[in-house]
């Protein structure tokens, strides 16, 4: 697991794009993979993605776009469906096939099953190139709650109430945000050649200690990226701060290598 510090999450979304790029750059007419995650940690990096479209011409046209996860019981159409999500911060501004952002299907009427295809899917479309993660403050990734198994596949999951309440800001109301969802699981999730996790603010601190330094353990899901051959973590300074034993706190690095890759 490589960690690499920025001094702001503006920062850290560049370090993520730069691995995007790099992504992109490695394909040589092949599709590339791309695993998206949701939420806020990426915002700054899907920006920073779009912006490149428009004013570098980077071209998404190789890649399809897979997400880790959507919520269960939401209208159709709901803006805080996943699908809507990544339609609105990225993939509506980038030359990507529309065709080709795929999402587990929260509305079917058959969870388990719509779990099901999309783990075949997955498996059909060979390993996701990069993954980006956010991490929950309780050490989630995708909606992997703590306790999730470690051989865990795409399934309908039930959220902690520590994350409903993390995510009632993108809702209004803790009773509007859904008790389910279908997600990825760990091995989903890990079983992409390269992982990048971005973290920001204070709030992550304390998840970002526990998967970094602690031991690996499904009671905290994002340490199973211990064992990852390929994870860098983004943080920023805030995120970073509650480290000991792998970076001291405070510490920036130097800037990213060529196609983002830190080795
Ligand atoms: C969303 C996802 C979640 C989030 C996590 C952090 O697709 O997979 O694991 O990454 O809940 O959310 P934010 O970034 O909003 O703090």
């Amino acid at each position: 697991m490589d960690v690499v510090v920025r001094p702001d999450p503006a920062a850290c979304g560049r370090a993520v794009a730069d691995a995007v790029a790099g992504a992109l750059a490695a394909a040589a007419g092949r599709p590339v993979n791309l695993g998206l995650a949701t939420g806020s940690s990426p915002v700054p990096a899907y920006a920073e993605l779009v912006r490149r479209r428009r004013d570098e011409g980077l071209s998404f046209r190789a890649a399809r776009a897979f997400l880790l996860d959507e919520y269960l019981g939401l209208p159709a159409g709901h803006p805080e469906s996943y699908r809507r999500v990544i339609r609105r911060e990225l993939t509506d501004h980038l030359d990507i096939d529309p065709g080709e952002v795929h999402a587990p299907d929260g509305a079917r009427a058959h969870p388990a099953a719509a779990a099901a295809d999309y783990e075949r899917l997955l498996a059909a479309a060979g390993p996701i190139d990069v993954q980006v993660l956010g991490i929950g403050t309780n050490g989630h990734i995708g909606f992997n709650e703590p306790g999730s198994p470690r051989d865990s596949g795409t399934r309908v999951a039930t959220l902690t109430e520590r994350t409903r309440l993390d995510n009632a800001r993108f809702f209004g109301r803790l009773d509007d945000v859904p008790r389910h969802v279908l997600t990825q699981g760990l091995r989903t999730i890990t079983a992409a050649r390269r992982v990048v996790l971005v973290a920001t603010g204070p709030g992550k601190r304390a998840a970002v200690a526990a998967a970094v330094d602690g031991p690996v353990t499904t009671a905290v899901p994002a340490s199973v990226l211990q064992e990852h051959p390929h994870c860098t973590l983004v943080l920023d300074r805030d995120a970073a701060a509650g480290l000991t034993r792998t970076v001291p706190a405070g510490v920036v690095s130097g800037p990213s290598r060529a196609g983002g890759d830190y080795r």
